[in-house]
């Protein structure tokens, strides 16, 4: 589709960028006029090393659901992406420019539980004239979600708040969910508690960095099992170089099987 970014940028850490070569990072059809609004440009219109990083990230993502997006943008009318514990909406900003601007259908539901964060989000959609992105300040246990949801994404929402977002997309028959984990203490907590009962297992554990590790791990096995076991595809595939860990996983997912769901709603 027009808008769409088409080229590949391999995530590498460079310390900054000099105004004059800032393009060279944009996809196509990106300004560096939203960057300039993210407060990602400094005032000479560089690029700083932790701008540099968060900009790799949200554009490699972008392409990672490219497809995704192009298949939602094709088949529905109204697109509804949600995009959960949202912060500063980097994401939503950007997706917004190159998904939504030039077509002028859809609709972005950012959701964060810090009302600052969403407020000045919410005032920057404002000035930019990005008016079909909609700000709410609530947990994701707590917030009013659309209906109908396309893409339910989650970028390093914290803990159980990407359950909270794989809980709605699936309740709200997501045709696609995205979601970067990040810290995980949940069943690290519990796998503590369990304490050395079977010692063979326990040896996996024992030791509390194996134990948010193997707890993490866990939480995120679970959590495609359960989407499987709805109906979802679902691939997991390694981001390297991602600010919050070394190695983040990006869980993708498609395809909702309406019966079960209907179950799962039944069943709440
Ligand atoms: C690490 S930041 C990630 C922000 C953004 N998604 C990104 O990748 O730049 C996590 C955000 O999730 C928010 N958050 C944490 N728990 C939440 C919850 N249960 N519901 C909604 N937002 C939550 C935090 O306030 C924070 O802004």
């Amino acid at each position: 589709m027009e808008g769409s970014p088409q080229n590949t940028l391999p995530i590498t850490m460079r310390r900054s960028v000099k105004a004059a070569q800032v393009r060279r990072e944009l996809l196509p059809h990106q300004s560096s006029e939203l960057l300039q609004e993210l407060h990602l440009l400094t005032r000479n219109g560089d690029l700083n090393a932790d701008a540099l990083r968060k900009l790799k990230q949200v554009n490699h993502l972008v392409q990672l659901v490219q497809p995704a997006l192009d298949d939602i943008w094709s088949r529905f009318g109204e697109p509804v992406v949600v995009d959960a514990a949202s912060g500063n909406a980097y994401f939503g900003f950007v997706l917004y420019e190159l998904f939504y601007k030039p077509v002028q259908k859809g609709r972005l539901y950012s959701i964060e539980s810090r009302p600052e964060l969403a407020t000045r989000a919410s005032e920057r959609a404002q000035r930019l004239g990005f008016d079909r992105m909609e700000f709410q300040s609530a947990t994701l246990e707590g917030a009013t979600f659309p209906p109908r949801i396309h893409f339910m994404i989650a970028l390093h929402a914290c803990d159980t708040a990407t359950d909270d977002a794989l809980l709605a997309a699936i309740a709200h028959q997501s045709d696609y969910i995205a979601v970067v984990p990040c810290c995980q203490a949940e069943v690290a907590e519990q796998l503590k508690k369990v304490g050395k009962g079977d010692s063979a297992l326990a040896a996996l554990y024992q030791h509390p960095w194996h134990r948010r590790e193997f707890g993490s791990h866990l939480t995120n096995v679970i959590r495609v099992l359960a989407l499987e076991s709805l109906g979802y595809q679902v691939t997991v595939t390694e981001l390297t170089g991602w600010e919050r860990q070394q190695l983040s996983a990006l869980l993708g997912a498609t395809g909702v099987n309406p019966k079960l769901t209907r179950k799962l709603q039944l069943g709440n």
